[in-house]
């Protein structure tokens, strides 16, 4: 267990709650105290040698117990507190940087809800366990030891027996374990399932709209929430099952031991002060012990917090030799690369072609074919399976990401805009740009004129994902993002969605002018827009199937030329 709370926080945290963890200990020793005065007390009255020295003595210690107490407790929760919070504070930090080197493949429609979980509601259950439940449940366990040895130690024969009685509930306790596991996962997967269906809910709520698919699509979350309500009850039924029958045993044992004691006093084997003692610290036993099952059932669930969050932890990342490198050129090479998305579904197959620097290489080919998958392995947001891709002669795999992506301006048909300005939304971070060179690079975007025209202008804060703006718009912005960058690769994905004419001629003006002497590789889906491209390579079912300039495609007659002549005669019927 320990080992396992050590992966997740770091040491200086971890040193200063097991620190805090022994404070609450000896509360519980020094809780202890207080029985034992009891226990002295009661002696003295019964065998008629209570003198109000004794008494005061004994009120002397209670209280300089009590004292020490209050300082132990106030120090050990303290400490807890605040040591736990840091400790949970540099483990989201660190979960957050970890996340941002997994593998893209990670990040599927289901692992979002999942994810979300586990960011929240997993690492406060984790920074509950480790500052609440572990200390309470050792200093109770510390108590149960101490009341055990006591009562033993008073009456051997029923203190033997009543421990007897409650060893009973030891392989229940670890079936409960094992229960509340099992229902404890189900449970946590039935959220997370539940939390990427409100995900998908609220962010598919326009197009929902726009299908009248809102009643369907609320079915799904309706039913995913009475899952969850069904999987919280099975959780209580279950852990219950264990719990209470634990807890009836644990009451049980004290009148059985009453009566053997009882019993024995009738006869003679025991005299009355002892009995009376003994009654006292089993009562007081009985009461622990049903605290520590209260606390070690609930703790067994909040446990499997650590597994979750240990889940991520493992993941592999995305891994690196190289963490300063220098390109020698900018030319883009890929060598019999084979890629699958899903194991068995090969996407890109055997794919081999040079995109040199300084020129422009256009991907054409039916949707599906491979073209943005191409790009998806340039940037590693995922890595290709064999093969090699190269920069300057680089093997990508070896290089840092973060590095790698200083080189590479994206313009993606999917812009993301954060929840942010529009100026920061071009400045995406960039602490070395002035206002000027945000507006300039507006300017060549050709958003400039549009932003000027929103309320705030450049300070107008773009609501998430930019669903305030049009497509048009926001690809503009994410040009202009690029221009600022001035990467010297550029990877653009065109928009697809109908852009009106308008929106397209500007668009195309701004891209001409961040592909200048750069490495660019263009997703194209219309085709007039990629026929002075340098190189033109047509994917079919994840080949390349031709490759060559325009005209020499057109002569080729091949697939290419195929497209390109449908797409005049549509053109022509069009007028
Ligand atoms: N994240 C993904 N997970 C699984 N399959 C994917 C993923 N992205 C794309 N694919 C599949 O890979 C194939 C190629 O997709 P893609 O490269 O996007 O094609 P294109 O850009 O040419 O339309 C398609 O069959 C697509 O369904
Ligand atoms: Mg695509």
């Amino acid at each position: 267990m320990f080992k396992r709370i050590k992966l997740l926080i770091d040491a200086e945290s971890y040193k200063e709650i097991k620190k805090a963890s022994f404070l609450l200990i000896a509360d519980g020793i020094f809780h202890g105290f207080n029985y034992g005065m009891l226990f002295f007390t009661l002696l003295n009255l019964v065998n008629g040698t209570l003198t109000s020295n004794k008494v005061l003595k004994y009120t002397i210690i209670m209280i300089a117990a009590s004292l020490i107490r209050y300082f132990l407790l106030n120090k050990g929760y303290t400490k807890v507190q605040i040591s736990g919070s840091k400790a949970i504070k540099n483990l989201r930090i660190r979960m957050g940087d970890y996340i941002r080197d997994i593998n893209m493949g990670f990040f599927n429609k289901n692992n979002i809800g999942e994810l979300t979980n586990i960011m929240t509601n997993d690492l406060r259950d984790f920074e509950q366990w480790i500052t609440h439940m572990i200390p309470t449940s050792s200093k109770l366990l510390v108590l149960l030891i101490y009341l055990t040895i006591t009562i033993i130690a008073i009456q051997p024969k029923l203190g033997l027996i009543q421990i007897g009685i409650i060893a009973v509930c030891l392989p229940l306790i670890g079936f409960c374990s094992d229960a509340i596991k099992k229902t404890g996962y189900m449970s946590k997967k039935v959220r997370a399932r539940m939390l990427s269906r409100v995900i998908e809910y609220v962010k598919g709520m326009e197009c929902f709209k726009s299908f009248n698919l809102v009643g369907e699509s609320f079915k799904n979350l309706k039913n995913s929430l009475l899952d969850l309500k069904k999987e919280s009850i099975r959780l209580e039924l279950n852990a219950a099952k264990y719990v209470m029958p634990m807890t009836i045993i644990i009451n049980i044992s004290f009148p059985i031991v009453m009566a053997i004691g009882v019993n024995d006093f009738i006869r003679g084997s025991i005299d009355a002060e002892n009995l009376m003692m003994f009654v006292i610290m089993s009562l007081a036993l009985t009461n622990i012990m049903r605290g520590f099952i209260k606390i070690y059932a609930e703790s067994r669930y909040f446990s499997l917090s650590c597994d979750k969050l240990l889940s991520i932890i493992e993941t592999p990342q995305i891994s690196h030799d190289l963490e300063k490198y220098n390109f020698k050129n900018y030319d883009i090479e890929f060598k019999n690369v084979d890629f699958e998305y899903i194991e068995g579904k090969q996407v890109l197959k055997n794919i081999s072609f040079l995109a040199k620097e300084n020129q422009r290489t256009a991907l054409v080919g039916e949707s599906g074919s491979g073209k943005s998958t191409v790009l998806n392995l340039i940037t590693r947001f995922w890595d290709a399976g064999s093969g090699e891709i190269t920069i300057g002669g680089l093997d990508v795999k070896k290089l840092y990401v973060d590095e790698l992506l200083r080189h590479i301006s994206m313009v993606f048909q999917d812009v993301y805009l954060l929840q942010d300005t529009i100026y920061e939304n071009i400045r995406m971070g960039n602490e070395n740009v002035s206002k000027e060179d945000v507006v300039n690079a507006a300017k060549l975007a050709n958003c400039h004129d549009f932003i000027m025209k929103l309320p705030e202008g450049y300070d107008t804060v773009i609501q998430e994902g930019g669903e305030s703006l049009s497509g048009g718009e926001k690809q503009r912005i994410s040009i202009a993002r690029a221009i600022l960058k001035d990467a010297p690769i550029v990877l653009l994905d065109e928009a697809t969605a109908s852009l009106d004419a308008d929106n397209e001629y500007e668009i195309q003006n701004a891209i001409k002018k961040i592909t200048k002497d750069k490495t660019v590789l263009v997703i194209a889906h219309r085709l007039n827009t990629i026929k002075d491209s340098d190189q033109i390579l047509v994917f079919e079912d994840g080949n390349i199937i031709e490759g060559g300039s325009h005209d020499e495609l057109i002569v080729k007659g091949g697939k290419y030329s195929g497209m390109y002549k449908s797409m005049c005669e549509a053109k022509e019927w069009q007028i």
